[in-house]
């Protein structure tokens, strides 16, 4: 498995040339996403902003190998994403990307452990194997006691950090968040954008979709869309590291080998 920190910084972990994605409607075709050219080096802290209806979405699964670009070329880890089969690709978004969601996307009626087992069950590991990498998952995001805790149990900022955790329990160099903290109340915005600054530190590539300011100004560089298009792309100076202290277990550098 790769450790996020395995590649220099100045090399790219996601390259996009020419990416158009488009969906045929009853008399045109509509262009979600217009020749973006977009590379981000590993350990980049990058916010992707734009108004409702911009294509941040459409962007991002693409990222996450969700969903297939109409045309050009997406380079995930070096490797060109659309020469590979489906179940390559399955294999190749599991070990590389991480994706969390607005809307948490748990099994409601599974404990916290078996959420965060979940994108290992298709690995050929012992059961303990994966128990353990679970819970070193959620040792990273400081819910250790919440191992057997229901979905429902347990408030929105526990809920979208067990959605973290299952979203780092393969060690994914990379971290995908579409609107990540769009259902959470700003207190819990700012816990959970501490947790997003520490995974940064310890060396994951970090991707978040926002149209929150507060969000975008954490990040290092801001790409904005509009109407499908890159209309801009800086790196923010003044990128403000969280004041909110991460829960106690979340200071542990977890690191695995
Ligand atoms: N499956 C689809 N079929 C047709 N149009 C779509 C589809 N998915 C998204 N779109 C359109 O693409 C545009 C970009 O959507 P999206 O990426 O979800 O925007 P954002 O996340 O920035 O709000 C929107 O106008 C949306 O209606
Ligand atoms: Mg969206």
């Amino acid at each position: 498995m790769s450790e996020p920190t395995n590649k220099a910084s100045n090399e790219p972990v996601i390259s996009l040339s020419n990416i158009t994605k488009h969906y045929p409607m009853a008399d045109e075709t509509f262009y979600a996403l217009q020749n973006v050219n977009l590379t981000i080096n590993a350990n980049e802290y990058v916010a992707i902003t734009g108004p409702s209806g911009s294509g941040k979405s459409t962007l991002m699964n693409i990222l996450g190998c969700l969903d297939p670009a109409s045309s050009g070329e997406y380079r995930l880890d070096d490797q060109n994403v659309a020469s590979h089969s489906e179940a390559y690709l399955a294999t190749l978004r599991n070990q590389a990307v991480g994706f969390i969601f607005q809307s948490f996307n748990l099994l409601p009626r599974a404990s916290v452990l078996t959420n965060v087992m979940q994108p290992l069950v298709y690995r050929l590991m012992s059961g303990s194997s994966r128990k353990k990498m679970a819970l070193e998952a959620l040792d990273r995001v400081g819910l250790s006691d919440k191992v057997n805790s229901l979905p429902n149990q347990l408030s929105g900022g526990q809920r979208q950090r067990v959605a973290i955790a299952r979203a780092l329990v393969t060690n994914p160099a990379i971290i995908l968040g579409d609107e990540p903290t769009g259902n959470l109340d700003s207190k819990t915005t700012l816990e959970i954008m501490a947790l997003f600054d520490q995974l940064h530190a310890q060396g994951h590539t970090i991707i978040l979709v926002t149209h929150e300011q507060e969000i975008a100004d954490h990040c290092h560089r801001v790409v904005r869309l509009v109407d499908g298009q890159i209309e801009s792309d800086r790196l923010n100076q003044r990128a403000k590291p969280s004041q909110e202290t991460p829960p106690q277990d979340q200071t542990k550098q977890v690191m695995h080998g």
